[in-house]
């Protein structure tokens, strides 16, 4: 049994899959739990009129598209993803807007990047860290490319604390725990880097937790167990015969208005001492 986090392993993916991906992370952009997690701590993004900006793990460019958008955005930005689809079609979506030459999107490596040392001002990753392979290489990456005295900020979510409602608890939970599974490589990062911060020379300026709850009905968690689910059968973790019937079950609790799925949320903004 081995699980392929979807957004770690998207280069390997049909064409198909992709196009589900592309379709889930512009959704999710505008669904009203994300864009409230986002805009809390988009004014910490926004660089002097000069500044330069950098995206790492940008998938199709909504949280950048978002942050350039602010009618306090003077400066640039730039997106880098490993994936040349969702960079593609971060290209495409950019072009119509009015701000998009102030806007760049590259393909690279979040573990190594091609742009010199201290080439940012602000440098950030917007649920990213989560699915790299090695979450402290790409930190100690994020922490090369920002100037010193620049800021940082990691935004994603603490996984493992994950949860959908079930009437068999014992099932209800080894389902969570195979969708985390499933869909993150790194489910618990978020508890690891306020303690690695000083070793990776930052300092940790603010930092707060959010708890995302959707009861009764559901529209962020729908969208995300409608979408990653489906690779607890490809990870082996369950069979189909287990899977769809429990998704059935979230999907009929929404329409009965009896649903109930949360997750913690955790945003860290540092400063490269
Ligand atoms: C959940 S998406 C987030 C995309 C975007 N930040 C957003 O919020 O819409 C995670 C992204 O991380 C990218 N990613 C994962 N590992 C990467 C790596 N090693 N280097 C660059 N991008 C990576 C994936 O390709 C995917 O686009």
């Amino acid at each position: 049994m081995t699980a392929k986090d979807p957004h770690r392993f998207v280069n390997e993916l049909d064409a198909a899959a992709i196009e589900r991906l592309i379709a889930r992370l512009e959704s999710r952009a505008k669904d009203k739990v994300f864009t409230r997690l986002f805009d809390r701590y988009a004014p910490e993004l926004v660089p002097g009129p000069e500044g330069q900006v950098l995206e790492v793990g940008c998938g199709t460019g909504a949280t950048l598209r978002s942050l350039v958008r602010r009618p306090d955005f003077r400066g640039r930005a730039v997106g880098v993803d490993q994936s040349a689809d969702f960079i593609d079609a971060a290209r495409r979506f950019v072009a119509t807007e009015p701000f998009a030459d102030q806007v760049e999107f590259d393909v690279g490596d979040a573990h190594r990047l091609d742009f010199p040392d201290a080439s940012f001002d602000i440098v950030f990753a917007h649920t990213l860290i989560s699915h790299v392979t090695d979450p402290l290489s790409v930190l100690r990456e994020m922490v090369r490319l920002v100037k010193p005295g620049g800021k940082l900020a990691i935004f994603d979510g603490d996984y493992a604390s994950m949860t959908y409602a079930l009437p068999d608890h014992d099932l209800g939970q080894r389902l969570d725990a195979a969708l985390v599974k499933a869909s993150f490589n790194n489910p618990r990062i978020m508890r690891d880097l306020p303690r690695m911060m000083p070793e990776f020379g930052l300092k940790l300026e603010s930092a707060w937790g959010e708890a995302v709850v959707e009861i009764g009905n559901g529209s962020y968690f729908k969208s995300f167990v409608e979408t990653y689910a489906p690779y607890i059968v490809k990870a082996g973790f369950f069979p189909a015969e287990v899977v769809e019937p429990w998704l059935a079950a979230q999907i009929k609790a929404i329409e009965d208005g009896t649903f109930f799925a949360a997750c913690t949320y955790y945003t860290y903004i540092a400063r490269r001492v």
